[in-house]
């Protein structure tokens, strides 16, 4: 290979959730963070937007336009339209620039199928990248956030998606066994927003949902306060059930943490069992290497203290919890294929 055409080459993480996509470009940095979300004209099959253009057309699309998340639940719910979000948002970041993706790392919830994983994978000729590879999320959030997967020691990971909460433990490099459960921050605004219409007969959109629960989410401890040490509220605005007219609602915050302890009840329950089905030696080593929650879940006040309470384990949360997977990604970019999921 000559000098220009080793110029020309660049390796690339995503991390492709079911509320975010972010693309990692060695060199560059993180360089697109946007909702998972596509618009595709039914007629012509064509993207009308994707990311933060697309979200914005949620609610709003006429009966041409279809707006869709393709990862959901952790599961992959349009492989095509995983395909068309990727071709779209590199043809977009990667418009100024004639280089080819030569090293292209996908990070995918670890409930996938093996079957979900090739086509995934397959996803590299149409894309024309030459080296695709396919890692578990889990594993590139613990490297993402700080540890060393590869020593001889059992670590353990919670990452508090949009889809789903998930759980790993690794040692020695990669993950030796994990759980999932759905319930995780779109389950957290459902209930939210099902909350709001029994309780206060109001019905609110899934973003005013979303905002309730980022302003007002606590687990233990003090509720959320503003800079003058107030409790926090929020006026949230929807329509009234019964009048049918637009209405604001006062939601306090001892409301939403009602709303997610409940959720945590089964966030608590599969944690304890992943725990359970640790291997002893490895479940030895939790007691000094502790539990790391990465995922936008780890903003939420008080998770630290609900988990050590639940665990009796140390608990540290990541600092950059929404980036985790995709630093991960870059250190992962680094490394040799037999690291790696599979040979594909
Ligand atoms: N400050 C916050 N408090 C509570 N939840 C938050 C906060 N900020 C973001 N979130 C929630 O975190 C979720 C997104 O987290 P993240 O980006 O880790 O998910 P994802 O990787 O797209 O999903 P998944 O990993 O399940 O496929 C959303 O539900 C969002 O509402
Ligand atoms: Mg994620």
């Amino acid at each position: 290979m000559n000098d220009k055409q080793q110029k020309g080459r660049m390796n690339v993480g995503v991390d492709l959730g079911t509320s975010s996509l972010l693309v990692y470009v060695e060199g560059r940095g993180t360089i697109f963070n946007e909702p998972s979300i596509i618009a595709v004209d039914k007629a012509t099959n064509k993207v009308v937007a994707v990311g933060y253009e697309a979200a914005a057309l949620v609610g709003k699309v006429h009966d041409k336009v279809e707006v869709v998340q393709p990862l959901q639940g952790g599961v992959i719910s349009d492989i095509d339209m995983i395909k068309e979000i990727l071709l779209y948002t590199f043809e977009k970041i990667f418009v100024s620039t004639d280089k080819k993706i030569n090293r292209l790392l996908m990070c995918v919830p670890s409930g996938i199928t093996e079957t979900e994983k090739q086509a995934m994978a397959k996803l590299g000729e149409v894309l024309d990248v030459e080296d695709i590879r396919i890692e578990e999320e889990i594993k590139a959030a613990a490297i993402g956030g700080g540890i060393d997967i590869y020593k001889a020691l059992g670590y353990f990971v919670m990452d508090i998606g949009g889809g789903t909460t998930d759980f790993g433990v690794l040692s020695l490099g990669d993950l030796v066994h994990g759980r999932s459960t759905k319930v995780a921050g779109e389950e957290f605004d459902r209930q939210i927003t099902n909350y709001v219409k029994e309780k206060h007969k109001l019905e609110i959109g899934p973003q005013t949902a979303e905002k309730i629960k980022v302003h007002l989410a606590s687990l233990t401890g003090d509720y959320p306060e503003d800079e003058e040490g107030n409790i926090v509220t929020y006026n949230a605005m929807g329509r009234d059930l019964v009048t049918g007219l637009p209405r604001m609602v006062v939601i306090e915050a001892h409301e939403i943490r009602d709303i997610l302890l409940n959720c945590f009840e089964q966030i608590k329950a599969t944690l304890i069992a992943t725990l359970e089905s640790t291997p002893p030696e490895l479940s030895g080593d939790l007691v000094d290497t502790g539990i790391l929650i990465t995922g936008g879940g780890a903003l939420i006040k008080g998770v630290k203290e609900y988990i050590e309470n639940v665990t009796n384990v140390k608990v540290r949360v990541c600092s950059s919890p929404i980036t985790a997977v995709i630093d991960g990604t870059k250190k992962l970019l680094k490394l040799n294929a037999h690291h790696y999921y599979g040979d594909y």
